[in-house]
């Protein structure tokens, strides 16, 4: 009889020692202090709202909210239909975001993962919202603009991203506070050299580009054959690129406009050149030697 309740006590010991083992790491992570770059405060509706509209979802869009809080951009977004997934290094948070996720029946469409929004995998975003701070902000910036695909919509409540003019700028009063919104598109980098030929009067002329950038903004200086010109009309939106370029010489004046689509290191697109009250449109094809591109933000501040 005391044999047994002597055993008994050592399986009962054994029984808690190993729980207590299992549930050892989930304490420890419980009590750990989760680091988060900026405090919990929810965007009010009406900002939410603003975002939103700024960023026009569209089918097939896909939205990161980077600090996502209680989800509330996450299932608005999903709300008009898009995919959307949202980020919070607090688990607390992910678990409300579901919550509010399932009330509003949008769990179909929306993923909340619980990590640092630094590491994060974002690149198949086209929609990306922000609520963090100007230095948070700073430090996602290079990350923004080498992962996202050119043409991505970024928009941020409050805070800005220095040097990198936004496209718009609005605002919002809520309970006589005012909020701004700011609104980027993630342009294509062209920096670097670009080549092509261009077929003029039954010749072959070899072209050459070479592009200085700052975010959205380019300009740079265009070689046909023996000329140089400085190109003008720079416009970059997206992968979007435009530019017109006036040749003159003592042979001829000649209006050049280029528009194409970038790709990587390729250019596709159209030509069109004015010259004498005659009109030709030809195809331009240019490709960058990929050892002259340069990163269009390499983390300092610029
Ligand atoms: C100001 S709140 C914005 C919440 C939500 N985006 C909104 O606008 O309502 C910032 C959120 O970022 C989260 N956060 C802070 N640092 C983070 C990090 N490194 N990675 C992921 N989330 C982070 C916080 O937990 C917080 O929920």
């Amino acid at each position: 009889m005391r044999k047994n309740r002597k055993l008994m006590s050592l399986a009962v010991f054994f029984f808690f020692v190993g729980n207590l083992a299992a549930f050892l790491p989930y304490q420890e992570a419980y009590w750990q202090e989760v680091h988060r770059d900026v405090p919990y405060v929810p965007s009010p509706y009406e900002v939410v709202e603003e975002m939103l509209r700024l960023a026009q979802p569209k089918p097939g869009d896909i939205l990161y909210d980077l600090g996502c809080g209680d989800g509330r951009i996450v299932v608005e977004a999903a709300r008009r239909g898009i995919k959307a997934v949202g980020i919070d290094i607090d688990p607390e948070r992910i678990a409300e975001s579901w919550e509010n996720a399932r009330q509003a029946g949008v769990t179909n469409l929306v993923e909340f993962r619980q990590g640092d929004l630094f590491k994060a995998d974002i690149h198949d975003a086209s929609i990306v919202t922000l609520y963090l701070l100007t230095y948070v902000n700073l430090k996602l910036r290079p990350k923004l603009l080498s992962e996202l695909k050119p043409g991505t919509r970024v928009v941020s409540h409050n805070y800005a991203m220095d040097t990198w003019r936004p496209d718009q700028t609005t605002t919002v009063v809520v309970n006589d506070s005012v909020h701004t919104v700011y609104f980027w598109i993630i342009p294509a980098n062209l920096t670097g050299i670009w080549t092509w030929t261009m077929p003029l009067k039954d010749r072959k002329i070899d072209c050459r580009l070479e592009v200085d950038q700052h975010f959205q903004y380019f300009q740079g200086k265009l070689f046909v054959g023996r000329d140089t010109v400085v190109i003008d009309e720079t416009k970059l939106e997206g992968p979007k690129v435009n530019f017109t370029a006036l040749l003159a010489n003592r042979d001829q004046k000649m209006n050049l406009n280029f528009s194409g689509q970038v790709e990587g290191d390729r250019i596709t697109g159209t030509i069109i050149v004015k010259a004498n009250n005659n009109e030709e449109k030809i195809p331009w094809r240019a490709s960058r030697d990929p050892k002259t591109k340069r990163p269009l933000d390499a983390g300092e501040e610029s």
